[in-house]
């Protein structure tokens, strides 16, 4: 600044000097301002062409004020330039990281056309960046589950799929939200060959050890029973014998369950799917709950005659009458049943209220467990396998459905079965034989609702 004061000063100076004394004709007057002039031309012009070429600013710079110019931009320049170095660091261990994820990533735009995707998406679903960039994601896996999979964007359940290229492959697809876009997302592959397969040796281990142990179980049955029944047997042997039938059967039942629970873990098992009419299937079911009960609940069924359901008939009947067994073993005498089968908001709802000693907060998450129970031996002295409520969760699965279980200690618990609108439906409804027949055929595609 004191430098730029003193520059215009001396040329002030020197024109003063000249004017005073006459020391020079008046054409030089003009001239006396030239130089100075002149010099900031010179570093405007200057600094406009390094700025154009992009050139960096280097020392040494003039003195003064361009001087606090040229050095002011220079540290702007470099600042700038570390910016990005460090924003090109970023975005390289970005990828990087990205690259050492064994799961495969896909970016998909709104159009589900591919983005990127990091090159663990190559053996997994056959998709390679940057050659397949642009493409849609469908194109490359024949899969018909896929574009609604991907259009309806359930984060919280995956798809499994065997991909066309590698049959030996099974892979669970995850969707997460991405981008600033809405309909952008992101594709999360996992192997889960291994976990599948190990899922399978447990699911024919447990339906070969238990077909296995039928038939000798049912051999020592008879031949308890024949014994029982033989009037040569010794008194003192009838009771250990009777234990010994009780516990025979109480095997069975596991067995039975077991199998039941195998049979519903194959997924690609054909079965039958009809309009259920669930009031009837309640009848004999209540029956049988009032003479396990032996008179001492008070059951009461309230079930919407009009209202059927899409499913399983033997699958729903098994969930049905476990929850109601449940609510007759599990509460004490003198306890309140209450049944109901009723359209709702969502769709229809199954639901078994008892007024018993409810079941403490901590177990509930763990219910549906196989062989989970609250009071071990009260649960087996009651007759239950343990299994029920996960038989229960299996059946409700199948039929898109969810159990939700309330319950409070001293108050009692609540078993609910909500099944979404596309699986009930009305029979005040002029539906005529062939209409519920296709029904059958396809439930999937039906969209009547209960409501
Ligand atoms: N209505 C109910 N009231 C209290 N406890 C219940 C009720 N229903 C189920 N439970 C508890 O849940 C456990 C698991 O039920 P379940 O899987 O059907 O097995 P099981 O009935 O064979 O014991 C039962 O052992 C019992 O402790
Ligand atoms: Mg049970």
């Amino acid at each position: 600044m004191i430098f730029e004061f003193a520059a215009l000063a001396l040329t002030l100076v020197v024109g003063a000097v000249l004017l005073l004394f006459g020391a020079a004709p008046a054409w030089v007057w003009p001239l006396v301002p030239l130089p100075y002039v002149l010099r900031h031309l010179y570093h405007l012009t200057r600094l406009a062409h390094l700025i154009r070429r992009r050139q960096r600013l280097t020392a040494p710079f003039p003195r003064g004020l361009w001087g606090e110019v040229y050095g002011s931009l220079a540290r702007y320049q470099q600042r700038g330039r570390k910016g990005r170095k460090r924003q090109v660091r970023f975005s390289r261990r970005f990828r990087q990281a990205a690259d050492a994820v064994p799961d495969g990533l896909v970016i998909l735009d709104k159009l589900q056309r591919i983005e990127w995707a990091n090159p663990a998406a190559a053996p997994l679903l056959d998709v390679h960046w940057p050659r397949d960039e642009g493409r849609r994601l469908s194109e490359l896996l024949a899969q018909p589950d896929l574009t609604p999979f991907i259009e309806v964007g359930e984060y919280l359940r995956p798809l499994e799929i065997t991909p066309e290229h590698n049959r030996a492959l099974m892979v669970s697809l995850r969707i997460a939200p991405f981008g600033e876009h809405k309909g952008e997302r992101l594709i999360v592959a996992r192997d889960i060959t291994k976990i599948y397969h190990l899922n399978m040796i447990r699911r024919d281990f447990v339906a070969n050890a238990s077909h296995e142990l039928r038939t000798p179980l049912t051999v020592i049955a008879g031949f308890l029973e024949n014994l029982a029944d033989a009037p040569a047997t010794p008194t003192a042997h009838r009771r250990p014998l009777s234990l010994m039938q009780h516990q025979a059967s109480r095997m069975s039942s596991i067995i039975e369950d077991l199998l039941t629970l195998s049979r519903l873990e194959m997924d690609d098992q054909d079965r039958a799917q009809g309009p259920v009419d669930v009031a009837a299937e309640l009848e004999p079911i209540v029956h049988e709950a009032q003479v396990l009960s032996e008179g001492r609940h008070r059951i009461e069924c309230r079930a919407e005659a009009d209202l059927l359901l899409i499913g399983n008939q033997v699958e729903l009947r098994s969930a049905f009458s476990n929850l109601i067994h449940n609510a007759v073993r599990h509460t004490p005498p003198g306890t309140r049943i209450r049944i109901r089968w009723n359209p709702d908001a969502n769709g229809a709802r199954f639901s078994v209220t008892d007024d018993g000693e409810g079941i403490p907060p901590e177990h509930l998450p763990r219910l549906t467990e196989r062989f989970y129970r609250v009071d071990q031996s009260r649960s087996r002295a009651a007759g239950g396998t343990g299994l029920g409520l996960a038989i229960v969760k299996h059946v409700l699965n199948r039929h898109d459905a969810h159990l939700l279980i309330a319950s409070t200690l001293g108050k009692g618990s609540r078993f609910t079965c909500q099944f979404p609108a596309a699986r009930a439906l009305l029979r005040a409804r002029p539906l005529s034989a062939a209409a519920e027949e296709r029904y059958a055929q396809h439930p999937g595609a039906l969209v009547s609702t209960a409501t």
